[in-house]
């Protein structure tokens, strides 16, 4: 038997749309009250009514996760408006591509920055919450890309792969404390960061959908405590 989430506190990155604000729904749907961030207040706000209808408390933090000063901030809101996290799905990411002496200098620094710097943050902030609880847990998003390099894809698979490390050595710190810290790193998913504006038209029979993986990660999520996935990769059955 796994364990029930009802009325446990998750805060998830890059809520507003994507593989985040399916997280979000599936997550309400199992009780978990939710604590979302993202840079859009919009569509922030839209995933705050929609989880609500499930009867679950939630709350948003509009904040830019690359900078250590605003998830602190994004943090401590949170944490006053629906307490402190028991979960925390590190889930943001910008994707830049390109050839590497073509991809503008600016926006290989930026994929670092948001993509490493920003999970870097954001557990910082939240871990103590975690620890204070002596159980917890964390699932790091990271991609096919954080276990193989792609042309193309130089600044993302960077990213990606500095992700898979430190989630990996951060597990090895914080089992101990009984939390769970693990990657999730699925191939192609139908979301605006793989296919932009025009992901509505993409088959969705071929490709996963956010859906899928947050299925996947409640799943994962409601395994017995004494048990957790260190990684995983998630494939399209028959993409082709
Ligand atoms: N889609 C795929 O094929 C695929 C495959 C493997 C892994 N992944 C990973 O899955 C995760 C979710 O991706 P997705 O496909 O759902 O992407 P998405 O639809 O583009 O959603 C990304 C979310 O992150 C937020 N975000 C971006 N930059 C941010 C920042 N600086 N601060 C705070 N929030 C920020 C975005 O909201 P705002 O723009 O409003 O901030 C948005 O809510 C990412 O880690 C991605 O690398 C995706």
């Amino acid at each position: 038997m796994g364990q029930s989430l009802k009325d446990k506190v998750a805060y998830i990155t890059g809520a507003g749309r994507g593989i985040g604000k399916a997280t979000a729904l599936e997550l309400a749907r199992e009780g978990v009250h939710l604590g979302l961030m993202a840079r859009t207040e919009s569509r922030l706000k839209k995933t705050v009514e929609e989880v609500e209808a499930f009867g679950v408390k939630a709350s948003y933090a509009v904040v830019d996760i690359s900078n250590q000063e605003e998830v602190n901030q994004a943090v401590s809101k949170l944490k006053e408006n629906i307490g402190k996290a028991d979960i925390l799905i590190n889930n943001a990411a910008i994707s830049s591509r390109g050839q590497f002496l073509e991809i503008d200098p600016q926006d290989w620094k930026k994929t670092i920055e948001v993509n490493v710097f920003g999970t870097y943050h954001v557990t910082r902030a939240v871990l103590p919450q975690l620890i204070e609880k002596n159980q917890g847990d964390i699932i790091n998003i990271s991609s096919s890309n954080g276990l193989k390099g792609t042309a193309g894809s130089t600044a993302y698979s960077a990213s990606k792969f500095a992700v898979q490390g430190m989630t990996e050595a951060l597990m090895q710190e914080v089992r101990r404390n009984n939390i769970r810290v693990s990657t999730l790193n699925p191939s192609l998913v139908a979301t605006e960061l793989a296919f932009g504006n025009k992901v509505d038209e993409q088959d969705k029979e071929k490709y996963m959908q956010p859906e899928d993986i947050a299925e996947y990660m409640v799943s994962q999520l409601k395994l017995n405590q004494r048990i957790f996935i260190k990684t995983s990769l998630q494939w399209a059955t028959n993409p082709f």
